[in-house]
């Protein structure tokens, strides 16, 4: 059987997505790089955080870029005891009732951009563009407050700071980079952070029924967060929320695009949504690659680490290990237990898990229901970004005729 990389031509790094193996769970490369892709492995050094720094700015920015203010408020990067108590003060107010809370609003909203893209009339549409692009966005703004009428006004600076993003990209690939950092192309978006910092302000005097007045208002040992954390968190929210949803709801369109039967079982039965969005993210998770920085020398895997040493966790090919997930080259939506990866795992566990499983599961139903046929493109196939620690498109045509 032709695998789904093999067809859409998927970058030759994820290997795991044309059915092979790593050869060592865990190795060096040419450029220093200790790769992790054993499911043990990474779950070893996720449980490690003392070891294993998430502070990985200088790597990918370098010394002069480096501004502490800049960083305040931002989880991804945050060490303990730093990050225990941030996370703290922000769990509190983004909490998994507020995100049930937002289910009847997703589902109008993603029915709305359907709506208002016309697609029955060109018999197709760009997933991407059309709809999972703009849903995560207008779902975040509605979740901090950002009133709907400031809602294009939004989506226009995101829009940007992605076009950035991809751009430092490129020019930091032909630098031999592994990754693009998405908190300086947040920088090219002044704008944006200037709203947020009013909107805080405004809170600050009249606090409404909404994320930013919830993150201003917490507190932990009688510490609250800064304005600018809570911009800093807002903005952190909108960087890794936004184009990892987008890319889960087209990664769960493509592996059912590619298993047919699949996607005939789930259109019989809508309630197994969230199971086959759980098994397109073991399956072709959307973050292929999470960083690390040793802060001492240690062991992995039987490999010696040196301190001070670039780790990449290799979340898909962990999500492939046989010796965790029997068959593991199969999509099965049955699949139960499934504890995979994607998301990652220890304290750094995504905070957005839950408003991605959310909006992933209602994307699908709603796709499904309201086109009875769906299927890639035959003439346009699909663009993914060249990026090698996602796997997401860019541009994910389909036909509904
Ligand atoms: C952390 C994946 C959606 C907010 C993470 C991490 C992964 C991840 C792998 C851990 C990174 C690490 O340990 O280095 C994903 C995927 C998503 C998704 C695959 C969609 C399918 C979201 C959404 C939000 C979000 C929708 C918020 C709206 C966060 C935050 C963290 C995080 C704030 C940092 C948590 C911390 O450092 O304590 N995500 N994410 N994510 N995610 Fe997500």
């Amino acid at each position: 059987m032709v695998t789904l990389a093999e067809r859409w031509d998927l970058r030759p790094e994820h290997f795991w997505m044309r059915d092979r193996q790593p050869e060592k769970p865990v190795e060096t490369d040419e450029n220093g790089v200790l790769n992790v892709y054993g499911y043990a492995e990474n779950l070893a050094v996720f449980a490690d955080p003392k070891t294993y720094s998430s502070d990985v700015t200088r790597f990918f920015l370098g010394d002069t870029e480096t501004d502490d203010s800049f960083n305040e408020g931002t989880l991804l990067q945050a060490d303990p005891p730093e990050h225990t108590k941030l996370r703290k003060l922000i769990s509190r107010s983004f909490t998994a009732k507020m995100v049930t809370g937002l289910e009847p609003r997703i589902e109008s909203i993603t029915r709305e951009i359907l709506d208002a893209a016309d697609v029955d009339g060109r018999g197709g549409l760009d997933l991407v563009a059309e709809l999972t692009y703009p849903m995560p966005v207008i779902v975040i703004a509605e979740l901090l407050g950002v009133p709907s009428s400031d809602r294009e006004l939004f989506r226009g600076w995101v829009d940007r700071m992605t076009d950035s993003a991809t751009a430092l990209a490129s020019d930091e690939q032909s630098a031999d980079a592994e990754e693009p950092d998405s908190q300086a192309a947040m920088r090219h978006v002044p704008e944006m952070l200037e709203y947020l910092h009013e909107h805080v302000a405004e809170r600050r005097r009249k606090p409404r029924e909404d994320l930013l007045s919830a993150l201003i208002a917490s507190e932990v040992d009688g510490k609250r967060l800064s304005d600018a954390a809570v911009v800093n968190f807002a903005n952190e929210l909108l960087v890794v929320g936004h184009a990892t949803t987008s890319a889960l709801l087209g990664n769960t369109v493509l592996c059912l695009d590619s298993h047919p039967e699949e996607l005939a079982r789930v259109r019989e039965h809508p309630e197994t949504a969230a199971a086959v969005v759980e098994e397109a993210l073991r399956f072709m998770s959307p973050i292929a690659a999470s960083y690390r920085v040793t802060t001492a020398a240690t062991q992995l895997g039987g490999v010696e680490v040196g301190a001070d040493q670039l780790v990449a966790l290799w979340l898909g090919a962990a999500n492939r290990d046989p010796g965790q997930f029997p068959d593991p080259h199969r999509f099965d939506p049955t699949r139960d237990p499934n504890p995979h990866l994607a998301f990652g795992r220890g304290i750094h566990f995504c905070l957005g898990a839950p408003l991605a499983r959310l909006e992933g599961r209602l994307g699908l139903n709603i796709l499904l229901e309201r086109f009875p046929k769906l299927r890639t493109d035959p003439d346009s196939a699909p663009v993914f970004w060249e990026l090698p620690h996602v796997i997401a498109t860019s541009r994910l045509p389909l036909r509904v005729d």
